[in-house]
């Protein structure tokens, strides 16, 4: 049995704006495991961001529990709870949110620096293999302005794990990319989870949705669906196309 990394009960968001409250996660209770690699999908303005922000102690929730590794993050301090982002979680987003007066190399390196548990060697190290591995080796000394949004997102991704996280979140990494960089962003996030990084990414994009093992279904701030998937082989791309299509169709997609 997958063992849980995350879990929510009774997750609830809502944002206050004059007086009246907007209610966009609604009780939702949802338990993401190890290993995995869970997309999110459903409509615009169905919840996604929010959950994913809720969940990852980037923002806190109205109501409920958020456990990771068994500890509750929704009532945490926030001093405990900047570590353990720091630490424990890797985020991307469709902004790749790079320092622009950095080079690559540097944006991916300054996380691991503020890394008490790591020496400036190690990082360095590992911040230049992660970057040869996205295939940046050539351009690790440019600044972000000096190469395409594929390679900013490939050098966010590897900023993302350069403290090897337990769990990297991901909200529409590749909602900005054109079809052949968003292949390689997809191909990179399959191949890390395939080593056994845990992944929750929301997105838009039915080719991200054929990379999961799992697809979690948002409406109105609830989870409505579950599809478990079997691993990922490109040679059964079409198969599971039609698999993961008809089911979405049957969410409303
Ligand atoms: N800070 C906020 N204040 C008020 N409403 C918000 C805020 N953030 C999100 N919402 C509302 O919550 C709903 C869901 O937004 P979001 O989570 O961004 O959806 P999705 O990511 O699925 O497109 C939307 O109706 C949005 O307007
Ligand atoms: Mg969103």
């Amino acid at each position: 049995m997958k063992k849980a990394i995350l879990s929510a009960k009774g997750l609830c968001k809502s944002f206050a704006h004059n007086g009246v409250q907007t209610h966009v996660i609604t009780n939702v209770d949802v338990e993401f495991y190890e290993g995995d690699f869970t997309i999110v999908m459903g409509a615009s303005g169905s919840g996604k961001s929010t959950m994913l922000y809720s969940l990852s102690g980037m923002d806190r929730p109205t109501g409920g529990e958020v456990f990771y590794k068994g500890e509750n993050i929704a009532s945490m301090s926030e001093k405990k709870l900047a570590e353990l982002r720091h630490q424990d979680f890797g985020f991307i987003f469709q902004q790749m949110h790079l320092i622009s007066n950095l080079t690559l190399f540097e944006n991916v390196a300054v996380p691991g620096y503020l890394n008490k548990e790591k020496s400036t060697a190690d990082v360095k190290k590992r911040a230049e293999m992660l970057l040869k591995r996205m295939g940046l080796g050539e351009v690790m000394t440019h600044l972000p302005s000096q190469v395409s949004g594929g390679q900013q997102q490939r050098c966010a991704i590897a900023r993302s794990i350069i403290n090897e996280p337990g769990l990297l979140f991901a909200d529409e990494p590749t909602g900005a990319l054109n079809r052949k960089n968003t292949t390689e962003v997809l191909d990179l996030l399959t191949d890390l989870n395939r080593e056994g990084q845990s992944i929750i990414m929301v997105t838009h994009d039915m080719r991200a949705a054929l990379r999961a093992s799992r697809v979690v279904y948002i409406e109105d701030g609830k989870v409505v669906g579950d599809l478990k998937l079997s691993e990922y082989l490109p040679e059964e791309e079409s198969k599971r196309e039609k698999q993961v299509s008809s089911w979405l169709n049957s969410m409303g997609w």
